[in-house]
């Protein structure tokens, strides 16, 4: 079950703890904003859903860790130790990935505009799986793989038509999408007859991704549905019959109270049913079972500090607590309206009597990290905020803007802390200037 932070909260001292340690302590310690990360948490969620794979779908079908959640080459490392496979989007993906010592071939290749140097720094790399997004790309892969005279593994990204009810930037499911090709207009039919014609691909199967931050009940199994019908019909026309399924990521993660709670291994083994079931029913043999989770496996296993510069209160109209981080460690608010659950994790036993915007210090009036929050109105400058559930999508999604440096982050592990990623420094901001 991912569980939100609110729902257990612990202290020390009037000190907010997380991972059992005092974050107070932390941020002393490693300086703000500070993004940190609880390992063995990562390696629990990472646990369950090796073990409802194995359970629930057998050897060979397994969860690939969607690395655009938070890519270093500390988690890479952790990835290759649990079994994961992963997925990658980028050379630069791939890079880390391999910078780590991550095995490759264990690496499906995603990204809806591969262009060629992509694709050889891919063959160069050995990554495992390219998934097709479209006819371009298909033909491109072929060329490489004929150049080389070695066989590569694909599978080809198909549209299914499903409606995840997530917000619309991270929806991806539905027909009108810049990914993938359409079950519906015919195009996802047209790639696997292109693709079954090349000589240097050999097609292992479908994936699909519906959406990102999904809860909605059903989605997952209407797509298992959507995605063996279409199998079935590639193999009535075709006789091709695919041996991988790979469903993306996409599980919900609860950022505040309100938000859902989502049970991996139960909804895998809905999910697993649905396929047995309609496996069963179109007379096809039971594909491998893929998906890619990245949000469910990081975003709860994080937490960023930073330091209150200032406090702002304007009478008959709203309050402010402005901190030394904000959009470009943490965009998500700005770009989406997502919501944080937050603290003053100094002041954690106190009672919270002051409603209050959390903003960054960038030059921006939309450098929001939250609005609403509840805070104590004790709260001043030099005070430690603490801003859950920010391991997914915020590393990954961090910025210079008005040249401010990446935060270091801190894995935590067993009671102990370490570096994972050093602290931008000045220099780095201008080292590739000339
Ligand atoms: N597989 C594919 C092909 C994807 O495009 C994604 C996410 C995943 C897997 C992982 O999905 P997850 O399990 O993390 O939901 N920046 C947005 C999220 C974008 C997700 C993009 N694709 C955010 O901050 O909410």
């Amino acid at each position: 079950m991912i569980t939100n932070i609110a729902d257990n909260i612990s202290s020390k001292d009037g000190h907010l703890t997380f991972a059992g340690q005092d974050t107070v302590e932390l941020a002393k310690k490693y300086g703000t904003p500070l993004y940190l990360l609880d390992e063995d948490k990562i390696r629990e969620n990472c646990r369950t859903y090796t073990a409802a794979f194995k359970k629930y779908f057998g050897e060979g079908s397994r969860p690939l860790y969607a690395s655009k959640a938070n890519s270093f080459k500390g988690i890479y490392r952790i990835m290759q130790e649990e079994g994961m496979g992963i997925d990658v989007v980028s050379p630069g993906e791939i890079y880390v990935a391999k910078a780590a010592g991550y095995d490759l071939s264990q690496a499906y290749f995603h990204g809806n505009c591969k262009t060629d140097a992509d694709i050889a720094f891919a063959f160069d790399n050995g990554v495992g799986v390219f998934v097709a997004d479209n006819q371009e790309e298909v033909i491109a892969v072929e060329a490489e793989a004929a150049k080389r005279g070695v066989k590569q593994r694909v599978m080809i990204r198909v549209t299914p038509g499903i409606d995840p009810h997530t917000y619309e930037a991270i929806s991806t499911g539905k027909v009108d999408s810049k990914f993938g090709s359409a079950v519906e207009t015919g195009q996802a039919d047209e790639i696997v007859a292109l693709t079954l014609k090349q000589p240097h691909l050999e097609l292992v199967g479908f994936h699909c991704h519906v959406g990102s931050q999904v809860f909605a009940e059903d989605v997952y199994e209407r797509t298992v549905i959507v995605m063996m019908e279409f199998a079935a019909d590639m193999k009535r026309k075709y006789g091709y019959e695919l041996t991988e399924l790979d469903l993306g990521g996409g599980f919900g993660v609860p950022y505040v109270d309100t938000d859902g709670r989502f049970d991996i291994d139960q909804k895998l083994s809905e999910i697993a049913k649905t396929l047995e079931d309609v496996c069963a029913r179109l007379g096809i043999r039971k594909p491998l079972y893929h998906m890619e989770p990245g949000r469910s496996v990081v975003a709860a296993a994080g937490m960023t500090l930073y330091t209150v510069g200032s406090t702002k209160r304007i009478p008959g109209y709203k309050n402010y607590v402005a901190i030394d981080g904000g959009m470009t460690d943490n965009p998500r608010y700005a770009l989406y309206g997502s919501k944080y659950t937050c603290f003053v994790a100094s002041r954690i036993d106190e009672q919270k009597d002051l409603e209050v915007s959390i903003v960054g210090r960038c030059c921006e009036s939309g450098d929001i990290i939250q609005r609403d929050v509840m805070v104590p109105s004790t709260v001043q400058r030099g005070d430690i905020v603490a801003v859950c559930t920010t391991g997914a999508y915020n590393y990954a999604m961090a910025s210079n803007y008005n040249k401010i440096p990446y935060p270091a982050m801190v894995l935590l592990k067993d009671g102990e802390s370490k570096i994972a990623i050093k602290r931008q420094s000045y220099a780095d901001l201008c080292m590739n200037d000339v």
